[in-house]
C-alpha cells in the first residue's frame, strides 16, 4: 500500500467511491465573525471546500477551530458572514430536509418511547401510518434497538440514545447527514461500536456524511478525507485523502504514520489555542 498522507490539491483522485460522484456540498470564500461586545471574534476565514456525493468527510481540530461554526453554516442554522454554501447547487439559508443533523447530546423528545421518537420526523412528513410502522421497524432492527422500542429516553445509556438520535435523522432520509461530534460522550467501546454501525450505514445507504470530531483517531477510523482546521481564525490547514481499506486497522503501520503526521499538526493548533487562554486569563 501506497502511503496514504496526501492533500487533495497535490495528488491525483483517490478515493474510490466519492471521487466518481458529482461535488454535491461546496463552500466558497466562506468567512463567519462574531461580535462579543467590541471584540470581533474570526470564526471561520477563507473557507473553500468541495464534498462529493456519498463522501465521508472528517472536520478534525482543536477546540475554538471553528468546526461547529462551519457544520452548522452548511446546516443553515448560522449563516456565514461572508461567502456562500451550496448544496446541490442551492445556496444555503436556512436548514432543510436534505440536510439531517446529529447533535453530541442527544436531541431526543424525553416523552416520546423509542419508536416514537424514530416515528415524529415522519408523521410530519404526512407518511401513512403503515408506512411509518414498516421504516420505524426497519430502523429499529439496523440500529439494534427492536428491543427497547418502548423505553423513554431517561432509561436508556448514552450509546442507546445516540443510536435513537442517528435512527431518527435517517429516518428522514436526508442524502446529507452533519453529525458534530455525535460519539464524544461515550466510552471507548460504545464509541468503537457506533462507528462500526454508522459505516456499515453509511456503505449501505450511500449518504454524504460531515463529521466533526477532535479525535484524531476518530477521523482516521472513519473518513475518506480529513480536514485540519487551524485555531482562530479557523481556516483549512490540510485536506487529506485516506485511502486505507476498511474496516481500518488501529495498530497498522499506515495508520500510525498517519495519526502521528495528523498529531503533530492538530498539536500545533492546540498549542495556540492554549496560549490563547492563558493570554485571555492573565488579561483578566
Ligand atoms: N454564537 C457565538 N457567539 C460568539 N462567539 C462564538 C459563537 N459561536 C462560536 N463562537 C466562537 O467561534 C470560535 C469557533 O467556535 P466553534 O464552536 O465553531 O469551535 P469548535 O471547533 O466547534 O470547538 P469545540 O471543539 O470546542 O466544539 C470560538 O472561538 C467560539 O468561542
Ligand atoms: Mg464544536
Amino acid at each position: 500500500m501506497t502511503p496514504m498522507l496526501r492533500t487533495v490539491a497535490d495528488t491525483a483522485p483517490v478515493a474510490p467511491v466519492a471521487d466518481a460522484a458529482p461535488v454535491q456540498i461546496q463552500v466558497r470564500g466562506v468567512e463567519k465573525t462574531f461580535a462579543i461586545g467590541a471584540q470581533k471574534i474570526v470564526a471561520l476565514q477563507n473557507i473553500d471546500l468541495d464534498i462529493r456525493k456519498g463522501e465521508f468527510v472528517c472536520l478534525l481540530g482543536p477546540s475554538g477551530c471553528g468546526k461547529s461554526t462551519l457544520l452548522n453554516a452548511v446546516a443553515g442554522f448560522q449563516p456565514p458572514t461572508k461567502g456562500t454554501v451550496t448544496v446541490d447547487g442551492r445556496i444555503i439559508t436556512e436548514p432543510g430536509p436534505d440536510r439531517g443533523m446529529v447533535f453530541q447530546e442527544y436531541a431526543l423528545f424525553p416523552w416520546m418511547t423509542v419508536a416514537q421518537n424514530v416515528a415524529f420526523g415522519l408523521e410530519i412528513k404526512g407518511m401513512s401510518k403503515a408506512e411509518i410502522a414498516e421504516k420505524v421497524e426497519w430502523l429499529l432492527q439496523k440500529l439494534h434497538l427492536q428491543d427497547f422500542r418502548n423505553r423513554f429516553p431517561k432509561d436508556l445509556s448514552g450509546g442507546m440514545r445516540q443510536r435513537v438520535a442517528i435512527a431518527r435523522v435517517l429516518a428522514l432520509d436526508s442524502p446529507i447527514l452533519l453529525m458534530d461530534e455525535p460519539f464524544g460522550a461515550l466510552d471507548a467501546l460504545t464509541r468503537r461500536t457506533l462507528q462500526d454501525e454508522l459505516l456499515r450505514i453509511w456503505e449501505e445507504v450511500g449518504k454524504t456524511i460531515l463529521f466533526v470530531t477532535h479525535s484524531i483517531e476518530e477521523s482516521i477510523y472513519l473518513a475518506d478525507r480529513i480536514i485540519v482546521m487551524t485555531y482562530r481564525p479557523g481556516t483549512i490547514k490540510r485536506d487529506v485523502v485516506v485511502d486505507m481499506p476498511r474496516p481500518r486497522d488501529g495498530s497498522a503501520p499506515e495508520f500510525n504514520r498517519l495519526k502521528r503526521e495528523l498529531s503533530q499538526m492538530v498539536m500545533e493548533e492546540q498549542q495556540r489555542f492554549s496560549q490563547d487562554e492563558i493570554r485571555s486569563v492573565t488579561a483578566d
